[in-house]
């Protein structure tokens, strides 16, 4: 298996979020538990090398050819996270597309792990990423707060605080604007039971220590729960684990696949989860991968919830944001305003401009951003100005949302309860929906419909009916066109 765990970076000191964890080390190292840079010789944390995660982990660049074939198939411009190769790297993501054009169902799955209370922009950025997939694919989206994760990989934590922090990283994750409707929120310790756990069981079946040790870096010292848990967060990504959204009938809910969103570090997860699905037989998930959004403090560094002046917080007050701008964000200005004209900034390693790269939505004004930093036109002071503004309206939106989430509206998103969703409005298959009260029992809600993707008579009927009108229509226009075009040549 390919791995880049280093050994010693995970003994068992206790995990966490401080921004480099070994001073010391040379290697880069990104897996569940630490993300860090190369140290270069000189001491200085280098960027993350992301080509070389690609390879060392054998997934694949998003590139433009998939690109163009995901704006084809869902008559949507890409997310500028994809535009800008911020959510860089997949598995299998073809295999989603396939499934949306024939209007087969599909789940997005993803999770954060309650550590504390301060979430910053850093976190927001891969649920930002999930409504908006949420919203391209009209599907229905699982959202797991690993709790026991957080407890289980901390020497400090208590199950009190990760219950608190579940509760209120909640709410945060609701304000970045899911829809109730198509959205299951669980915590681990309160909903871990029946369908999802036997699948926990399955999975745990299928891993060795030994594949775990080498995955994930494990020793003899490790706690054992530590070792069980990548079981946990690996079934999730199977349907079967949720009867009240996709019914109980494992024939149908095994064969439907889970789109994972999710930062590069959690891959190796899901690769476990991967192997064992095709060994037995259940779908496997896919998965698109994003960056890290940098530390205040520059490349090769990530926001850590437990240090203030690393990251903006949700909860910062638009001085705050402000200041932390002008005070910490490390700069690819030159030294004086002078030399700066002259030679120009370095945006590769510019903080203000890597957080409008996240932030700013539109290309071509970035692009006119980039152009005049690099030429020295444009000043540090004034690249950090255009930020500033960015973000606090960023999270002034967010904080606006957050005032109205009550403890009813987790609640809502947090009860098992069956979802709705309508799939791709261009593809004629009905997707297996459970029909409210109906919890699990019927599954698939309506009759013969979507599950193994396998049509009934009548939707068979109808979508030739409607594949000839749509054949006419296209024969009757290339007629007209090559009309235009003969009358045209005529013309000339
Ligand atoms: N382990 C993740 C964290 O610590 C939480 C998580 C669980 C997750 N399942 C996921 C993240 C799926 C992304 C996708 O934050």
């Amino acid at each position: 298996m390919a791995t880049s765990v280093n050994a010693e970076a995970l003994n068992e000191s206790p995990i966490s979020n401080s921004v480099a964890q070994h001073p010391s080390q040379s290697k880069q190292t990104i897996d569940p538990y630490n993300v860090s840079g190369e140290v270069g010789e000189d001491g200085v944390v280098k960027a993350i090398d992301y080509n070389k995660l690609v390879d060392e982990f054998g997934t694949k660049t998003i590139d433009k050819e998939l690109l163009d074939r995901f704006e084809r198939v869902t008559g949507k411009k890409p997310h500028r996270f994809l535009r800008r190769g911020i959510v860089f790297s997949h598995r299998d993501f073809e295999l989603i597309l396939d499934r949306y054009e024939r209007g087969e169902p599909f789940f997005l799955y993803t999770g954060r792990g309650p550590s504390s209370d301060s979430v910053h922009i850093g976190h927001t950025i891969p649920f930002e990423f999930t409504k908006w997939l949420q919203e391209t694919f009209d599907c229905p989206l699982v959202i797991m707060m690993t709790d026991d994760e957080k407890y289980l990989f901390s020497e400090k934590r208590t199950i009190e605080e990760v219950t608190s922090y579940c509760h209120s990283n909640a709410a945060d994750i609701i304000s970045v604007g899911f829809d109730p409707n198509k959205t299951f929120i669980f915590s681990d310790f309160d909903f871990i039971g029946g369908a999802l756990y036997r699948n926990i069981v399955r999975l745990s079946k299928h891993i060795t220590l030994n594949q775990a040790r080498s995955c994930f870096g494990f020793n003899e010292s490790t706690n054992i729960g530590r070792v069980h848990f990548g079981a946990v967060q690996g079934a999730t990504s199977w349907a079967s684990s949720f009867p009240h959204i996709f019914g109980t009938d494992e024939k149908k809910t095994t064969a439907i696949p889970a789109l994972i969103p999710c930062a590069i570090d959690q891959d190796p997860y899901f690769r476990l989860c991967r192997d064992v699905s095709a060994r037995i037989k259940y779908a496997k998930p896919s998965l698109i991968h994003a960056k890290f959004l940098d530390a205040l403090q520059g490349p090769g560094t990530k926001m850590s919830a437990s240090i203030d002046e690393s990251a903006i917080f949700m909860k910062d007050t638009p001085k705050q944001i402000k200041n932390k701008i002008n005070k910490y964000a490390f700069s690819g200005g030159k030294v004086s305003a002078e030399e700066h004209r002259e030679q120009g900034g370095n945006t590769e390693v510019d903080v203000s401009y890597q957080y409008l790269r996240f932030f700013l939505e539109d290309d071509d004004e970035l692009e006119r951003i980039r152009v005049a930093y690099e030429k020295g036109e444009l000043l540090t002071g004034d690249l950090k100005a255009m930020c500033i503004k960015e973000l606090q309206a960023y999270v002034a939106a967010f904080q606006e949302r957050r005032a109205k989430v009550t403890d009813e509206t987790i609640a809502l998103f947090m009860e098992a309860r069956p979802l709705k969703w309508a799939g791709n409005p261009r593809a004629p298959i009905v997707v297996p929906q459970v029909v409210s009260g109906d919890s699990g029992a019927a599954a698939g809600g309506e009759a013969g419909a979507g599950g193994d993707g396998k049509l009934t008579k009548n939707q068979l009927k109808k979508l030739e009916k409607e594949k000839a009108i749509a054949e006419k229509k296209a024969q009757k226009a290339k007629e007209k066109e090559a009309q235009q075009v003969a009358a045209a040549s005529k013309d000339a």
